[in-house]
């Protein structure tokens, strides 16, 4: 997710970016400080969206995936209720290091988060999220384009949150994102994507990272192929009074299951 003021981000890729340079707390600070009205609505689609999977094909003990997590956790926090194991998959080593810290204990500001989580019962038969957190979490440097970092069809739920669409200006490289991700995944894995519409680019500290501005038919486009018939992909509008910048014009939200 971005951070602040709309830029003109010059053309990178992925590769010449600086990630190494995220600033972890300026980013956390800037978006997930306080459970912001658009997040809520995401984390509850989300929420009701593995609820139901799971509903029907009861569970336990899987091997969840969050590619590109930087310094959000509510994705984790999402698959928590089903996994004995969740990667938290990330190139940046700023953020790795950030992960690895919050993992252990997490900070309060997440507490809102999981309180959304708790309104279906599979997160309130947590006790104790953070202590299953600790012991699930798996934080894993890599670089998703690179093959053997992340590894095909060893996941049975996942999710990429602001990753694909963020990582670079290349539509080209936003596809090959959601091919790796969708990939990654076993089939039949349920899975939650999320993407800034209309990105432009962001700065997090003093640093400049690139976007690829994409709307609602470019996620479908990318998605499809790797989905079953029952994908959703909803619009999120931005709050009124708080829009996190100028330069974009909502999120998006896919949420489906891999195609068998
Ligand atoms: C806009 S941030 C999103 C962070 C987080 N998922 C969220 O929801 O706020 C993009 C993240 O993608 C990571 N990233 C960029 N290129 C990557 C790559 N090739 N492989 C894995 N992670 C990458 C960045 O380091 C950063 O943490």
């Amino acid at each position: 997710m971005d951070a602040t003021p709309a830029l003109d981000a010059r053309a990178l890729t992925n590769s010449q970016a600086p990630w190494d340079s995220f600033d972890p707390e300026a980013y956390l600070e800037h978006n997930y400080r306080t459970l912001r009205a658009d997040d809520r609505q995401i984390l509850a689609a989300v929420r009701d969206h593995f609820t139901a999977h799971f509903e029907q094909r009861p569970a336990a003990g899987l091997r969840g995936l969050d590619v590109g997590a930087g310094t959000n956790l509510y994705p984790s926090l999402a698959m928590l209720p089903w996994c004995e194991r969740i990667t938290l998959f990330e190139r940046s080593s700023a953020n790795v290091g950030w992960l690895e810290a919050a993992v252990r204990e997490y900070g309060t500001n997440w507490d809102p988060f999981w309180e959304v989580l708790c309104e279906q019962p599979a997160y309130r038969g947590l006790p104790d999220p953070r202590a299953r957190l600790r012991e699930a979490a798996e934080v894993v440097r890599g670089d998703l384009f690179a093959e053997l970092d992340l590894p095909e069809r060893a996941a049975d739920i996942g999710t990429m949150f602001f990753v694909a669409e963020s990582l670079s200006t290349d539509y080209d490289e936003y596809r090959g994102a959601v091919g790796r991700f969708a990939r990654a995944l076993r089939p039949g894995a349920p899975f939650a994507v999320a993407f800034m519409e209309n990105s432009t680019g962001y700065a997090v500290g003093g640093e400049t990272f690139p976007a690829c501005k994409i709307e609602q038919p470019d996620v479908l486009n990318g998605l499809q192929g790797y989905a079953e018939d029952d994908l959703t992909i909803s619009h999120i509008d931005v709050p009124g009074s708080s829009p996190l910048r100028d330069g974009y014009s909502g999120m998006l939200l896919a949420l489906g299951r891999l195609r068998g």
